[in-house]
């Protein structure tokens, strides 16, 4: 990432008075970046129609693609979305937490929040700095990840800082993501075909035994029949993308001493030999948390490396392991649709 000029964005702290500060600024209208255990988000009051406009200026993102609304407790749901049966078991079970849920809208819910569709991505968030910021402003806060559209999503506050310090004031500190990846988009219009529209740090599998039957996957995820027709909003084929070209495997192998140390070699797991500088991983033991932690953080260190390119491996197992190669595959896209 380029180094940011005329940055004016300064960093509140988990006190009283900052809250409090932040709580005014979302109140008057006011944008602010927030941490959630997924990645940063850029809040803004989802009632107010020209504060979440602001929100599309400042990470230059298309109106046609929606924002999620983030809610503190469950009762705050009735507001904003027209409910259904299984909302009640899965909020039981996954929030607060990773999980968003597709629902029909309510007119409470301005037209640009959800690029005038006639429903809304919901969640409530876990990270408990946030949280606090929830209760205390009483709203609704509309927030997509604190990102310049189509970058690398962020996971600490100096992610937001370097990439959008010169458009936005107010970041407000919450240590690194714990999860790293953005939650998991189910949606849930129709209650009888439950369906995810992007993986993430909830498993298809987690919810399957909840809800106690099949979840479709959308076939916007599946990169070889994406087209333009076809995606849902927002979902783009080419996203997350570090300005360095990506190339994605099944597997990498241990390049070559002599060969060229012009390209960085990203493993999910510390490879075994000796390791010269163009090597990265994504975790020591292979542990796949861990590498869904730091993926994003890795991406942009490697983009500001120099590096001509970047070749990584996908993750293989567990659950999490989907929404780190969806997320791979996105950065490797090269064009938004084939
Ligand atoms: O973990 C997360 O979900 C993070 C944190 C900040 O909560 N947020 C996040 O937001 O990832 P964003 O805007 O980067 O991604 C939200 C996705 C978009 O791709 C959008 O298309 C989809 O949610 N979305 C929002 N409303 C939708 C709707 N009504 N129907 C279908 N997709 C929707
Ligand atoms: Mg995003």
């Amino acid at each position: 990432m380029p180094k940011t000029l005329n940055i004016k964005a300064h960093i509140y702290r988990n006190t009283t008075k900052d809250i409090n500060t932040l709580s005014r600024i979302l109140k008057q209208g006011g944008l602010v970046a927030v941490p959630t255990e997924t990645v940063y988000g850029l809040a803004a009051n989802a009632l107010n129609a020209k504060a979440c406009r602001a929100i599309f200026k400042a990470k230059g993102r298309p109106t046609q693609d929606p924002l999620i609304v983030h809610i503190h407790t469950l009762k705050d749901i009735t507001l904003i979305a027209e409910i259904n049966y299984l909302v009640a078991p899965i909020a039981r079970a996954f929030w607060p937490g990773p999980l968003t849920l597709i629902l029909p809208k309510k007119t409470s819910i301005p037209s640009i929040v959800t690029s005038n569709l006639p429903s809304v991505a919901v969640r409530i968030p876990s990270h408990p700095v946030f949280r606090k910021l929830l209760k205390k402003t009483g709203l609704p806060l509309a927030a997509p990840s604190a990102n310049p559209f189509g970058y690398v999503s962020p996971t600490t506050s100096h992610h937001v800082y370097e990439s959008l310090g010169n458009k936005i004031s107010y970041i407000l500190e919450g240590g690194s993501c714990e999860i790293g990846v953005e939650s998991t988009i189910l949606d849930l219009r129709n209650p009888e075909y439950p369906k995810i529209l992007r993986p993430g740090g909830i498993s298809k599998n987690q919810i399957e035994k909840v809800i106690k039957r099949k979840v479709l996957i959308s076939s916007a995820l599946d990169y070889s029949k994406v087209n333009s027709n076809q995606v849902a909003p927002g979902l783009l084929k080419k996203h997350y993308s570090p300005r360095t070209p990506l190339k994605l495997t099944e597997h990498l192998k241990l390049p070559a001493s002599k060969s060229s140390t012009r390209s960085a070699y990203l493993f999910i797991k510390k490879p075994k030999g000796i390791l010269l500088n163009n090597i990265f991983y994504l975790s020591k033991s292979g542990n796949l948390k861990e590498a869904a932690r730091n993926l994003f953080s890795k991406l942009r260190e490697l983009d500001s490396g120099g590096w001509k390119k970047i070749y990584a491996e996908k993750a293989h197992g567990h659950a999490i392991a989907c929404a780190i190669n969806d997320r791979l595959q996105r950065a490797a896209a090269k064009t938004e649709f084939k």
